[in-house]
């Protein structure tokens, strides 16, 4: 019994620290739809060699990404105009959604 109470307060106190800017994946889904996944594809694993597969990739990796785009500290000329109209909740949430999806692993030879 008291070790089921604690847990209880435990876990209301981990809910009541959330943030309240945790990444809305079906936002990020919303977004991927209008633009991203035409290249990317809707669930990031793009079939074109052209177009890298975001699916299941780290969503740190993937926001510092966008955020580099955005920058110019990482060029890139179709990515570039992409990533300028992306907010910081965009990213976050593009970011979570992707890394989200399952990742299809193909043969390499
Ligand atoms: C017109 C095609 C196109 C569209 C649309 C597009 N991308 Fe890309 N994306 C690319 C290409 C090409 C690259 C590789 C660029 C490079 O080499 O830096 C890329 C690279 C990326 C990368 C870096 C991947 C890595 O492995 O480092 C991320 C993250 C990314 N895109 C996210 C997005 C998101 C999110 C959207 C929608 C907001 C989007 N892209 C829309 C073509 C596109």
């Amino acid at each position: 019994m008291r070790a089921s109470s604690v847990f209880v307060a435990v876990a209301l106190a981990c809910a009541a620290v959330a943030p309240a800017s945790a990444a809305d994946i079906a936002a990020g889904k919303a977004k991927v739809q209008q633009i991203c996944a035409a290249c990317h594809g809707l669930e990031g694993n793009s079939t074109t060699p052209d177009y890298p597969r975001l699916a299941g990739q780290h969503p740190d990796y993937l926001a510092k990404a966008l955020r580099d785009y955005q920058s110019g500290k990482r060029k890139n000329a179709i990515m570039a105009p992409m990533a300028a109209g992306l907010t910081a909740a965009d990213i976050d949430n593009v970011a979570a959604y992707y890394a989200a999806q399952p990742p299809v692993l193909v043969d390499k030879y």
